[in-house]
């Protein structure tokens, strides 16, 4: 109970401080142009830290859940649903007047091992797993009818290489099983949105692979509104020029993009992708800001920053919204991934809940942008 007085009243100086300087937001100023969304956990959903759940109603118009919509927390049995968590991110953002959207209903990772095994654990046959596929989207979808705008359906189902990725919906029902996500979404649905999601969407032949699977997708007749680019970014990679290829590349395809998990680590990196089971032991070569970035490190990371929302300015005529991964430098899922224990700087927020000075200038190129 001392806890929460104690950052309820920090809250409320902080807020009065932000008013008296009559700060601008990123989610007011990039307003007709992109939503500007952050994906919340399910601590801050339910206001542990008053600060958090402060900034993430103040500076954000989307929000989206950074797990508690996954198949696995969601449908963690076959016949047993989890609400709790998901529930709750629904009504916090319509409280708040903020655009909520789903992530994930058919992803590889984070999925109970049910979903693809018999009593005896052996792979389903294809009509049991396209069965429990149709079970799992109409439950989550017709749950939140009409209350989340848009879904995630497929989450990573292209290698980098472009070619399918041998998951266990891929091993068993072949590349249709995307299909069949996104009719089952519609049909649950029929006013949502629809979006395909991956990271590395730069790599140029992981993003022909999706602007030839949107045409594949159309051609049967199912709906699909959006790309959702993970946007998962490092300091030299991706570079703006493949980044813009990209962005060209889907808004000649004729869909809408998004940039849905933003962040760009200021850590050195082993690999560059999102798989999130890839991990690789820690050194302290790999870990050098433990008591502070140094400036020269800090103005490129800026810059970079600034460069990317340019870029997504550039092409707000396709890019719908804009979602940062995660709210400070203390909760990112970066300080643990690809490498655990690590101290990244990845957010707009520090670890202190400060906004970071890069928010002052995000806001001055999107007011130029007018
Ligand atoms: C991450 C979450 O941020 C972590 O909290 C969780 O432990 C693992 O997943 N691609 C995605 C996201 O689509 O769902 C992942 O989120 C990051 C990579």
């Amino acid at each position: 109970m001392k806890i929460k007085i104690i950052s309820g009243v920090a809250a409320m100086v902080f807020l009065t401080s932000v008013q008296a300087m009559g700060q601008k937001t990123l989610g007011e100023v990039t307003k007709g142009k992109f939503l500007f969304g952050v994906a919340v956990n399910s601590r801050q959903v339910i206001g542990i830290s008053a600060i958090e759940t402060e900034l993430i109603t103040r500076e954000f118009s989307a929000i989206v859940g950074e797990n508690c919509m996954k198949p696995q927390p969601i449908h963690p049995e076959e016949n047993r649903f989890n609400w709790v968590d998901a529930d709750k991110l629904v009504a916090f953002g319509e409280k708040n007047k903020q655009v909520v959207t789903g992530h994930c209903l058919i992803w590889h990772s984070q999925v109970g091992r049910w979903m693809f095994e018999d009593a005896n654990g052996k792979d389903v046959s294809p009509e049991v797993l396209k069965e429990r596929m149709h079970q799992h989207i109409s439950a989550v979808v017709g749950r939140y009818k009409g209350r989340v705008k848009g879904w995630d359906v497929v989450n990573e189902a292209f290698e980098d290489n472009g070619t399918y990725r041998n998951s266990k919906y891929y091993q068993i029902l072949g590349k249709n099983f995307i299909k069949y996500a996104f009719q089952f979404a519609r049909e649950a649905d029929p006013d949502a949105e629809l979006y395909y999601n991956d990271y590395n969407v730069e790599t140029p032949a992981k993003c022909d692979a999706i602007v030839a699977l949107v045409k594949e997708l159309r051609g049967e007749g199912c709906r699909i509104d959006a790309v959702g680019s993970q946007a998962h970014m490092h300091m030299n990679t991706p570079t703006l020029d493949a980044t813009e290829a990209s962005l060209k590349k889907l808004k000649a395809a004729g869909v809408k993009v998004l940039i849905t998990e933003w962040d760009i680590s200021i850590l050195p990196s082993p690999f560059e992708g999102a798989e999130i089971s890839t991990n690789f032991s820690y050194s302290a070569k790999m870990d050098p800001y433990r008591d502070a970035v140094p400036d020269s490190v800090q103005q490129k990371w800026n810059k970079r920053m600034l460069d990317m929302f340019g870029l997504f300015l550039k092409y707000s005529d396709v890019v719908d919204r804009v979602t940062i991964w995660g709210l400070t430098d203390n909760t990112t899922w970066l300080n643990n991934f690809p490498i655990r224990g690590r101290k990244d700087y990845p957010m707009l927020f520090d670890r202190n809940n400060q906004r970071k000075s890069v928010m002052d200038e995000m806001i001055k190129l999107a007011e130029k942008d007018k």
